[in-house]
């Protein structure tokens, strides 16, 4: 019987490098800004497409079938009509995209035109997640978005009128400086908007963006965990009480986000093409250096980093993950895709410290299923651990990248 497996492809440019990100840290800006046109980004192309014909052959010989589909970054939408089309079919001519039950494009308002969603919807994409943040103008200029609200309200009008009945988008909550006021007028047009889920990132203070350093200096303001707190806390009240119901941290609305479940909890293999990409197949975790495009163009089939899963470097990321949904780390899945008994990956001292911590921030339920958070105390738990080194009112804020890698 064919194995089901999330392709994922990863698209490492954006219009501009916000001051917040923390998906893009290692990549220079030259790099992430590189425009269609230039050859560098040609050959990220040419090497994508040869990356997803030899792994993409490899995999169905083993019997995998793609029954999810993800283009994100960076920004997927950045990709000009021709680079959709050459991506699409080399896809296309590896995958039997037949089966899908899920396809996503990922992408920023300013970079969204009629003719992209046209070719976007020929491969087969159904569901559009757009990135907004805010609905405020003061504020995607402070962070440093390319668009502004009106962009944002324009781009969700075509991506309406392309016949995209399932669309996303991303809001952060508590930035440095922002009240609950500004949060709850952008929470306000979100409900007015065609949009059937909504994604609320609590604000991370991540070292090595642009925001952090300005906090570090107090020319940010301050990032608060009581502000953190109580914009979540409004965005559950808001977006709940329009209908739009949370079913993990940060996740709101319906049809789910299959391809995040999925991945968070572990229930399929994953593939990863392109040089930002991770991937989880058969008990191993795969990936390249983080923002290196000269070795992945050079070498777009060899990862840089291979190793179990179950590893001390790798498993807390995927707990951390887990324990963001409402079912947690699911036993099951977790022997299948890892290959170790649960207890054996629990044992690792990263993985316990993790553990150890969120126990004592919202008390952790275990069982014979598995290891979760109790559904109430969900978003508590993780805003607190965003902020662990965040003490009220400080302008250092230190996140927990430190502590437990990148997620
Ligand atoms: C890879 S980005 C993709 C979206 C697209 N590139 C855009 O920005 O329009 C995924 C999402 O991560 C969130 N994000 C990035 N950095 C964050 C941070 N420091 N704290 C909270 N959310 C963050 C943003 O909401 C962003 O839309
Ligand atoms: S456009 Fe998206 S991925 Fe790119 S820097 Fe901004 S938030 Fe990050």
């Amino acid at each position: 019987m064919a194995k089901p497996i999330l392709v994922y492809v990863n698209i490492p440019f954006c219009t501009s490098k916000c001051h917040f990100c923390d998906w893009v840290t290692e990549v220079p800006t030259s790099q992430l800004r590189l425009g269609p046109a230039d050859p560098t980004r040609e050959s990220f192309i040419a090497a994508l497409c040869h990356q997803i014909a030899s792994h993409g052959a490899w995999l169905a010989s083993r019997d995998y079938r793609p029954d999810i589909l993800y283009w994100g970054g960076g920004t997927a939408t950045i990709l000009s009509c021709g680079e959709i089309s050459r991506i699409g079919e080399a896809l296309h001519a590896t995958f039997d995209l037949s089966q899908l039950r899920e396809a996503t494009i990922e992408g920023s308002p300013e970079t969204i035109t009629p003719d992209k969603l046209v070719a976007f919807r020929d491969i087969g994409f159904r569901r559009v997640s757009l990135g907004v943040q805010s609905f405020n103008d003061d504020r995607l200029k402070m962070i440093g978005r390319a668009h502004d609200a009106d962009t944002a309200v324009r781009a969700l009008d075509m991506v309406k009128e392309a016949g995209f009945d399932d669309v996303s988008i991303d809001l952060i909550s508590g930035f440095p400086g922002q009240d609950l006021q500004e949060f709850d007028e952008t929470l306000e047009l979100t409900t007015r908007l065609p949009v059937n889920h909504v994604a609320v990132y609590a604000y991370r203070p991540t070292p090595g963006t642009t925001m952090v350093r300005r906090l570090r200096r107090g020319t940010a303001g301050s990032a608060e965990l009581s502000v953190q707190k109580s914009c979540y806390a409004h965005a559950q009240q808001r977006l709940e009480g329009s209908g739009l119901d949370e079913y993990a941290f940060g996740h709101f609305g319906s049809p789910r986000c299959h391809s995040d479940m999925a991945y968070f909890k572990l229930e399929q293999d994953w593939v990863g093409f392109g040089s930002g990409a991770t991937s989880l197949l058969d008990g191993e975790y795969l990936a390249f250096e983080r923002g290196r495009l000269a070795s992945y163009l050079a070498a777009p089939t060899r990862f840089d980093e291979r190793c179990p899963a179950s590893a001390p470097g790798i498993a807390p990321r995927l707990a951390y993950q887990a324990l963001t949904t409402h079912e947690g780390i699911v036993r099951t899945l977790w022997e299948q895709r890892l290959k170790q008994p649960l207890e054996d990956v629990l044992a690792s001292a990263p993985v316990g410290a993790l553990l150890s911590i969120l126990d004592s921030l919202g008390g952790l339920v275990r069982d014979s299923d598995g290891i979760r958070l109790p559904t109430e105390a969900l978003a508590r738990a993780f805003i607190h651990l965003l902020y662990i080194n965040t003490p009220e009112q400080a302008r250092t804020p230190i996140g927990t990248e430190g502590l437990f890698g990148r997620y």
